[in-house]
């Protein structure tokens, strides 16, 4: 099949696939600019079936986007109370001020000026572009791009390329752009998944030359991983007498929840004893001499690479400061509690060590 060819059979299919089939996406037969928009930006994110009851509510609520800018802020968010990420609702009040207050209350059709509205990036402004005002204007995000990836079998495609591709199918049907939109959209979301898509009950099935070539499990080309930084640290192992000073890491974050020897981030490993020691003053008030090296482990996380130097070291003096948040510890309970999984083989020392 040529490339026109391609181009014309996907763009029949499309169009005759989404005529045929009656998605229950909210704003689906509303011509309201208005609808089309709350349901565009409550569809960020989420789910359609999710979006379906705030939709139908809101629009009881906030009939006309008069109503909406005219609306108490806190109306608005008890409306949106539930569905998540509720900067769209604010930027979507601000949007309906700035329609009313610069836009004589009508949605702007263009690109350019809807992009120009809070909360409205390039996806969203596409769509509503094109559902709302029937302009030829791509709407690309993650599922889109994969469809047109797989499509034209491009490998490793620039966002470019990818925009050039919507554009010509768009030009093929100038008169239908918000469908073919769509078409593309619930294509992406129901059938052309990431992993395992359903090629046989796919409207592109024809046309698609990754099909054809074999090539749909690697279109588009997983995109490398970023490089992981090494980032380097020390921490003390405090003893005091026969007890061992742990911490609690912050709940919610890395590794929160789990016990641990306090640390600090090192560039150079010739710091650690005199950034161990300044730094477990100033923070947790405690005078400590540091000590020699006692192990070195190396901890891959999704983020980064720690190499993680742990000194043994002796309490001279102080208390903490904080509650809660530490403990004293004796050594035979430390299996007991929960640590970081790159500790482990320092516990098992220390505690094989206090047993022979
Ligand atoms: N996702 C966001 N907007 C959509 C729409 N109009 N149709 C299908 N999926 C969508």
């Amino acid at each position: 099949m040529s490339d026109p060819e391609i181009h014309h059979r996907a763009v029949e299919s499309l169009l005759e696939w989404f005529d045929s089939r009656n998605r229950d996406v909210p704003s689906r037969g509303s011509e309201d600019p208005y609808a089309i928009l709350v349901a565009e930006i409550m569809a960020q994110q989420t789910r359609i079936a999710t979006v379906r009851p705030y939709f139908r509510k809101f629009l009881e609520l906030f009939p006309t986007v008069e109503a909406l800018a005219d609306a108490e802020i806190d109306q608005v968010l008890k409306a949106w109370e539930g569905l998540g990420y509720y900067a769209r609702a604010e930027n979507l009040h601000k949007t309906a001020e700035l329609v009313v207050s610069r836009h004589q209350g009508s949605i702007p059709s263009d690109v350019e000026a809807l992009r120009a509205l809070p909360g409205i990036g390039p996806y969203t402004a596409g769509a509503l572009a094109s559902i709302a005002f029937g302009q030829p204007e791509p709407a690309l995000d993650g599922n889109t791009r994969r469809v047109l990836a797989r499509l034209f079998d491009l490998e490793k495609p620039k966002a470019r390329d990818l925009e050039n591709a919507a554009r010509e199918l768009l030009a093929i049907s100038p008169h239908h752009p918000g469908a073919l939109n769509q078409a593309l959209m619930d294509v992406g979301s129901t059938i052309c998944l990431p992993r395992h898509p359903s090629c046989e009950q796919c409207p592109l099935n024809d046309p698609c030359l990754a099909r054809a070539r074999n090539t749909v499990a690697d279109r588009p080309a997983p995109k490398p991983l970023p490089p992981k930084p090494d980032r380097h640290a020390a921490a003390a192992v405090i003893r005091k007498d026969e007890l061992l000073f742990l911490w609690k890491r912050p709940s919610g974050g890395l590794l929160g929840g789990l016990w641990d020897f306090p640390h600090v981030a090192i560039e150079n490993p010739k710091e650690a004893a005199a950034a161990l020691e300044a730094t477990i003053k100033s923070e947790w008030g405690l005078s400590i001499s540091v000590g020699k090296k006692l192990q070195s482990v190396r901890h891959v996380f999704s983020h980064f690479r720690l190499q993680l130097e742990l000194h043994e070291a002796r309490w001279e003096g102080g208390a903490p400061q904080h509650e809660d948040l530490w403990q004293w510890a004796r050594i035979e309970d430390l299996p007991n509690l929960a640590f970081p999984v790159a500790q482990h083989p320092l516990i098992s020392d220390l505690v094989g060590t206090r047993r022979s």
